[in-house]
């Protein structure tokens, strides 16, 4: 083998780590339970949010023994439904988008963040284990209310 042969051979190993790499960014939070924003995303339209099966009337609703779906509207400057209620030891998928401009949806105290869009769906799943009061917070900034847009979530027995 040849010096020729060895930077070639380089090249391909650095091409494959690269594809690897990538990969791994793209299909890296599937089945992690928490869904990034940029995963490939359902949309609506969000003029016609008043509308939408989903998203006309932001509420949670049971789908399961203990799972529960949330679907959440941001907007300036606050949340719908707010509170947010859910069960002890239930399993919730949010779906949360946002009514006018970008906001995020924020759980204080727990890892759950993610970026309200409008015309976006973002998606994610959580367990909830124990009785507990919680801020929904934006950390998006979206205006003059942006410091003051606040939501609860109880963790209800
Ligand atoms: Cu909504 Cu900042």
């Amino acid at each position: 083998m040849n010096i020729h042969t060895y930077e070639k051979l380089w090249l391909v190993a650095a091409m494959l780590l690269i594809v690897t790499f990538i990969a791994t960014i793209t299909y890296g939070s599937v089945g992690l339970g928490i869904a990034m924003v940029g995963d490939q995303q359902p949309t609506v339209e969000p003029t016609e949010l008043s509308d939408d099966e989903r998203f006309g009337d932001p509420r949670v609703e049971q789908v399961g023994e203990n799972e529960y779906e949330a679907y959440v509207v941001a907007q300036t400057f606050r949340y719908q439904p707010d509170p947010i209620e859910v069960p002890e030891d239930s399993q919730v998928t949010f779906y949360v988008t946002a009514r006018d401009v970008i906001h995020s949806f924020s759980i204080v105290g727990t890892n759950v963040n993610t970026m309200a869009i409008p015309g976006e769906i973002a998606e994610m799943t959580v367990e909830f284990d124990e009785v507990g009061e919680y801020g929904v917070v934006c950390n998006e900034y979206c205006g003059p209310g942006h410091h003051d847009m606040e939501g609860e979530l109880h963790v209800v027995p």
